[in-house]
Order: C-alpha cells, then sequence, then structure tokens
C-alpha cells in the first residue's frame, strides 16, 4: 500500500494501531538515510510536545519538530483552560491545527489532558457547583473533547497527576466534591466517547519505585479489576541532573508491563542549575540516554516524548528559578550533547 494510502486508511479507522502504522510508514530513502531520531525506531515512537504558536509561524521549529518526531502532544492547546475559557463555549481551533499538521506530517497525537487540577477555566475554579453539578461539568468537558477529537487521538492522558508523593490523592476539586470515584468515571467517559483511543494515567515523579509508583500501581490495578477501560501510564519524566538519576525506572516500567499495562514517557526534560557548562551538558546526556534505554528495553513502551525539544521555549525557567536548559536543542534550535545521545541510542537498538 502507498504511503498516502495508508495515512487515508489509518485516520478513517481511527484505531491506535493503524494510527500508530501511519506514523512509523516511511519512504525507503528514510530507512536508508535517516534524517532524524524518528527514522530511527519502529518502537518507541519518538515525541514531543508542541507549543502550537510556534507551529507554522517558525520555520525552524516546524522544520525540526517534522523532521525528528512522530509523536506529539499538545502543551497547553487540548486543557481546559484553553478549549473552554468561557462556559459552554468550545474553541478547538489551535488543537485541530495541530491535529491536523500531524495527519499532514504523519504524527500520532497524544490527547492532554482531560482530568487535572491545573490549568482549569477561572469560571470553573471561581465558581460554586454542587458536587452533583460538578460532576455533569466534569462529563461534559470529557465527552465533548474526547468526541471532537475522535478516531484522531491514538492515546489520552485522561488523569493528570492524581497522587501525591506519599501515594495518597492530592486534595484536588475533583477529590473534594466528587470523591475518589472520579478517577474510574473519567475513565469510563472517556472509553464512551472514543472506544479506540489508548486511555491513560499520568503523573511525575512516578518514575522511582516507592510510595507514589506503588499508589499509581494499585490504582491501575484496581481500575482493571473492576472493568474500567484503561490502557497504559504515563511517566512524566522531569527529572534534574543535581537529583540522582531513578536507577529503578527500568525495573519499575517492567513491573506496570507485566502487569498487563501500556508504559510510556510522557514528558522527559533533564533540568539543570545554570549556568549551563559541558560537564552538566554530558550528565544531562546520560540521563536522557538512560531514560530512552529502560523505554527501549521494555516492549511495551510505546512512546517516549520530550517536553518541548528547544531551551527557549521549554518551560523549565518560567517554572524553576534559576534552572534550564533542559531540552536536546539549545535556544538557537543547535543540536545539545543529549539530542546525539537519543541518536545513538536509537541507533544501537536498531536491527533493520
Ligand atoms: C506545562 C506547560 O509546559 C506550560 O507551558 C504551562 O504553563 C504549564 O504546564 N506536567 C504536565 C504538563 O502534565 O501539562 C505541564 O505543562 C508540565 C508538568
Amino acid at each position: 500500500m502507498s504511503r498516502s494510502n495508508l495515512s487515508r486508511r489509518a485516520w478513517a479507522c481511527g484505531s491506535a494501531l493503524a494510527l500508530v502504522l501511519m506514523a512509523l510508514a516511511a519512504g525507503p530513502a528514510q530507512a536508508h538515510h535517516p534524517r532524524g531520531l524518528r527514522d530511527l525506531t519502529q518502537r518507541p515512537l519518538i515525541g514531543t510536545a508542541v507549543n502550537t504558536d510556534l507551529l507554522g509561524s517558525d520555520a525552524t521549529y516546524t522544520a525540526i519538530l517534522d523532521r525528528e518526531f512522530n509523536s506529539v502532544t499538545p502543551e497547553n492547546a487540548m486543557k481546559w483552560e484553553s478549549v473552554e475559557a468561557q462556559r459552554g463555549v468550545l474553541d478547538f481551533s489551535a488543537a485541530d491545527r495541530l491535529v491536523a499538521h500531524a495527519r499532514a506530517h504523519r504524527q500520532i497525537v497524544r490527547g492532554h489532558t482531560l482530568v487535572w487540577h491545573s490549568q482549569l477555566p477561572a469560571w470553573l475554579t471561581s465558581g460554586t457547583f454542587t458536587n452533583e453539578e460538578l460532576e455533569a461539568i466534569l462529563h461534559k468537558h470529557i465527552t465533548d473533547e474526547v468526541s471532537h477529537f475522535r478516531g484522531r487521538i491514538y492515546a489520552w492522558d485522561v488523569v493528570n497527576e492524581a497522587f501525591n508523593e506519599d501515594g495518597t490523592l492530592r486534595d484536588t476539586i475533583w477529590l473534594r466534591q466528587l470523591g475518589p470515584g472520579y478517577i474510574a468515571k473519567a475513565f469510563r467517559w472517556a472509553h464512551q466517547a472514543d472506544p479506540h483511543a489508548k486511555l491513560y494515567y499520568n503523573d511525575y515523579n512516578l518514575e522511582s519505585i516507592g510510595p507514589k509508583s506503588d499508589a499509581a500501581l494499585a490504582l491501575v490495578q484496581s481500575l482493571r479489576r473492576q472493568g474500567v477501560p484503561i490502557d497504559g501510564v504515563g511517566f512524566q519524566g522531569h527529572l534534574g541532573i543535581q537529583y540522582p538519576y531513578p536507577d529503578t525506572l527500568g525495573e519499575n516500567l517492567e513491573r506496570f508491563a507485566a502487569a498487563g499495562f501500556d508504559v510510556a514517557i510522557t514528558e522527559a526534560d533533564v533540568r539543570m542549575p545554570l549556568p549551563v557548562t559541558d560537564e552538566k551538558l554530558a550528565t544531562q546526556a546520560d540521563y536522557f540516554t538512560g531514560m530512552l534505554e529502560s523505554c527501549l528495553a521494555v516492549r511495551r513502551c510505546v512512546s517516549f516524548t520530550v517536553w518541548g525539544f528547544d531551551d527557549r521555549h521549554s518551560w523549565v525557567p518560567t517554572v524553576f528559578a534559576g534552572e534550564g536548559a533542559a531540552t536536546p536543542f539549545d535556544e538557537n534550535y543547535r543540536p545539545k550533547p543529549a539530542y546525539f545521545a537519543l541518536r545513538n541510542a536509537l541507533a544501537r537498538h536498531r536491527h533493520w
């Protein structure tokens, strides 16, 4: 089947496997002369968060995006505050542009994120709602958004960051008003709106084996036992070189996979206290390599996504004072040691 035929069929059918095959369909030229990371891998898919303001308007940004990656996650464009800033007025325009761009460039889309305590619209956080009203509002949000993109999203981060570090459930508007059952309900509602999309639980500081990842594993296993549709777990992978590398990541991914879940690294970046030095860049490259190698080693690790690919547009300096340089390309889009490390790791595992 020709590449364009394959793409058309994949989109028409909307199944997760078809979308992946579409993203992997490479012309013979690319297979022999790999240009970007995406040409060096059959699994995992290699993804990035995308800033939709730069998509199309920044030519270099867009060229790197399409050369290197076969999976995209909107950095902000699918969050509730972006799609429904005003109650009842849905605006999917930025996310639609990304999804159309992804289709044209044979990239799968990870939908991010449906239920979170952050980046909620002001009308929601400042309003007063009964528990029943709030549940209806959440149900409508999930149904609106998932049905809008039905058949075009490979996987949804349905619930994001529901745990505290000690493994207890985070105190959020959802837990307070709907109780712990909000998680199962969110997955069921998402599945009703797009039965083909893979559904993920996603969180940070899940990399190591410990109280937080133990709680996440217990949650997803309990959801499965109750018949709740859940397919995978996203490990965000926000690391910093000033902290020890999470040595148990590989073993941890393996135990989730052994329990029957797909796994993915969904938001990898490796920040450092500024200023940048060659030594720090080398450590950063090792941290990126470690995360990618762990994913490569686990058959059910389906994607490895960086949270932005260039230092100029990374979220890190805006949130972590005095830190930055967390991505594989520098402020001028020049590849850093971390980029070459990712490339080399993929090349070492390429067996075709
Ligand atoms: C971040 C974005 O990168 C920023 O642009 C935004 O201002 C705040 O959110 N975990 C997540 C992501 O799941 O959605 C967050 O993205 C980073 C932490």
